[in-house]
């Protein structure tokens, strides 16, 4: 089975709007069904993981009630690699889960192509990252705001989610790690390569961008009109 896990238990500090990002509602839909809903409808993806802070399980259970793929909604933890964890720990009771497809509940704007890319790929690879180009010289700034060096733009890219890998290759790689050490890797590929694992990449789209600052929301707002 392939299970996708959709992470929402963050708090949205960055955005800077008194409300938690992920469940604004832009055109009339909470900004998290607009990946819940692209998970939905893929038929690669059997089961879906929800994962929220433990005051709004009530509430993500009440909004996804229709969602028959969704196999359960789970308390986070109070870093985005803990959320993963609790998450992880929770499908592995299952004992179904082949394959696994991790997303940021802040990237709205996902793809049929992104989704099913990582799917087709991880089952060949085991382990996935989606990427995206730079178009930006990219240069190591100086503490008086003045450059330092420029760097070989060629090889730098940027990495999105979602991320896929075979599931007992990440369960384990949770499972070893000490959980004080978790919050050294900034994503998943970047945990499981330290276990020696290649990750491959797949190209994503500049449109699955993290919603992180308002003026992203502001962005996010005029796609969709
Ligand atoms: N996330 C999570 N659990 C956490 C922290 C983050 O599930 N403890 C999720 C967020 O909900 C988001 C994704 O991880 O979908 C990427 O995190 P980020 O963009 O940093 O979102 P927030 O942590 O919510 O924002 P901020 O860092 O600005 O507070
Ligand atoms: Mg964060």
């Amino acid at each position: 089975m392939i299970y996708a896990m959709l992470l929402l238990a963050g708090k949205g500090e960055r955005a800077n709007n008194g409300q938690y990002k992920q469940y604004i509602k832009i055109k009339d839909k909470e900004l998290f069904l607009y990946s819940l809903d692209e998970f939905c409808s893929n038929e690669n993806i059997d089961k879906i993981v929800l994962v929220c802070n433990k005051d709004h399980l009530e509430y993500v259970k009440t909004i996804t009630k229709k969602y028959s793929k969704i196999d359960s909604v789970i308390e986070g933890g109070t870093t985005r690699n803990l959320s993963v964890h609790n998450g992880l720990l929770k499908i592995a009771k299952n004992h179904d889960c082949d394959y696994i497809l991790i997303h940021d509940g802040a990237r709205p704007l996902i793809s049929k192509k992104i989704i099913n890319d990582n799917i087709n790929s991880v089952k060949k690879f085991d382990s996935v990252a989606t990427f995206i180009e730079i178009y930006d010289s990219i240069i190591e700034k100086n503490n008086d705001d003045t450059i330092g060096h420029y760097l070989k733009r060629e090889k730098i890219v940027k990495i999105q989610t979602p991320q896929c890998f075979k599931f007992d290759i990440i369960l384990k790689a949770h499972q070893n790690i000490d959980l004080g050490e978790l919050n050294k890797y900034t994503d998943d590929a970047g945990l499981v390569m330290s276990f020696g694992y290649k990750i491959h990449l797949i190209r994503g789209d500049i449109k699955n961008f993290k919603i992180t600052t308002e003026n992203d929301l502001d962005i996010l707002k005029k796609i969709l009109e």
